[in-house]
């Protein structure tokens, strides 16, 4: 597979142009960091070689349209609802998404931006903030018991602690109820290389966000909007549009020709590597397993512990494991979070054992999350993000009305959803998740 951008930017830096261009740096920062010159292409206005490399990683992941993101899959997901709305629109529908309760937080502010109407659909028994199950079953319940039909259906699979959605199952139900379904797959663009290809795209999503950096070898920023072969009309037609509404005018030449480059690595044999690691990964699993260790999560390149089983807050267990040198992904206090790729290698891999076989077992800590809850929903969300706000310690909060999701990334879900006004068991929740300043509506 040929890599155009990569190339294009390689002869630039050979024949030695004067720069009279941005960026200011003028390639002494890094000289493959260029903008769209005449010949580089403009990203959502493709006529050379961006649409080439897009072109040749939609035939890569299967799809009708592959389009580049700069910005992640936080830009993905914004294109997704876009496009949604467009789709609504078209057919004379309200845009409601009917969404798993943990979304990033993204997906709330874009929605509300957009006029979108969410209908959350709540975990039962949930016991964290992170993970949502949705079975086929639960949505179709869900969506016959609606008041109105939703346009789309937008699911976060893989979720941040390593589970996956039957999205087979739940596509054949958005098949028979009329509607669309979005997902947002920011953890699993390498799904598409296992020996049995569990992309959502394969599995029947009509689009699906991908943050390429998070697990394949881009850089960071790296993203894929993905539109298939089965979506409706009109949108693979309008995704461009859906993301140049809100992406920058100067996008990254170093991600998109990060992403021009894995084009290649992914076709020769890149497959056949995270194959050998999702099996090296399961080979550990089983020993941790055996040690006494409670893992969660079928995500083949994840490993997430339930700490407390093993006697630690997983906040804690993160602090053992950075002293002795390992940097992880997310940690709160249920879980510790470990994505691993090719890229990490053996000598990472059997460190990583070593180290987690050497921490003793301690009693189980028997403390539960308070539980996620729909609270009263006082305003829109898109009135509550706009009103006046101010910050208030989370023990002055109960009754005030949420402003903003009041969460950072990692894991970027909300603990309590903006416009809500927060319940004790709210309070309970943020203090939990060790959130203690809140934004909350001026009243
Ligand atoms: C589930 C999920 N969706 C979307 C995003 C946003 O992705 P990005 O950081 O690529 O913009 C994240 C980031 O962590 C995420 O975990």
């Amino acid at each position: 597979m040929n890599t155009p951008v990569y190339d294009f930017i390689e002869n630039y830096i050979k024949s030695r142009t004067v720069r009279l261009h941005v960026p200011g740096h003028k390639g002494n920062e890094n000289p493959y960091d260029i903008t769209e010159i005449e010949g580089a292409d403009v990203l959502y206005h493709e006529d050379g070689i961006l649409g080439e490399s897009q072109r040749n990683a939609s035939l890569i992941f299967g799809t009708a349209k592959t389009v580049y993101s700069a910005e992640g899959s936080s830009l993905g997901i914004r294109g997704m609802l876009a496009l949604i709305k467009m789709y609504a629109e078209k057919n004379g529908r309200r845009p409601i998404v009917a969404a798993g309760r943990n979304a990033h937080k993204v997906f709330m502010t874009a929605s509300a931006l957009l006029g979108i109407d969410v209908k959350w659909i709540y975990p039962e028994n949930a016991e964290s903030v992170v993970s949502a199950e949705i079975t086929p079953e639960k949505l179709r319940k869900f969506l016959k018991s609606s008041e109105e039909k939703p346009t789309a259906v937008y699911i976060t699979s893989p979720d941040y602690i390593g589970n996956t959605a039957d999205i087979g199952g739940i596509s054949a139900v958005c098949r028979e109820e009329g509607v669309l379904l979005a997902v947002d797959n920011a953890h699993g663009a390498y799904l598409k290389f296992l020996s049995e290809d569990r992309h959502p795209i394969t599995l029947g999503a009509d689009m699906c966000c991908d943050s390429a950096h998070k697990t394949l070898p881009v850089l960071t920023g790296g993203g894929y909007l993905h539109i298939s072969k089965n979506a409706p009309d009109g949108l693979s037609d309008n995704a461009e549009r859906a993301m140049s509404l809100f992406a920058s005018t100067s996008p990254s030449y170093l991600i998109l020709s990060s992403l021009d480059r894995a084009n290649k690595t992914l076709c020769e044999g890149y497959g056949d590597k995270i194959m050998e690691t999702a099996e090296r990964i399961s080979a550990i699993k089983k020993r941790l397993s055996e040690n006494g260790y409670v893992l969660t999560g079928n995500e083949p390149l994840k490993i997430t512990l339930c700490t407390k089983e093993y006697g630690y807050k997983g906040t804690d267990f993160a602090g053992i494991l950075r002293k002795n040198g390992i940097e992880i992904e997310f940690s709160d206090p249920d879980f510790v979070v470990m994505m691993i790729t090719p890229e990490n290698g053996e000598k990472d891999l059997e460190y990583l054992e070593k180290v987690l076989l050497s921490v003793p077992k301690k009693a189980i800590i028997d403390e539960k999350m308070p539980g996620v809850f729909p609270c009263e929903q006082a305003l829109s969300i898109r009135e509550a993000l706009f009103k006046p706000s101010e910050k208030i310690h989370v023990n002055e909060a109960q009754g005030r009305i949420l402003a903003s999701p009041s969460v950072s990334c990692p894991p970027a879900i909300p603990v309590a959803i903006c416009a809500e006004r927060l319940t004790e068991n709210a309070v309970k929740c943020f203090k939990y998740y060790g959130i203690y300043e809140i934004d909350v509506i001026t009243e």
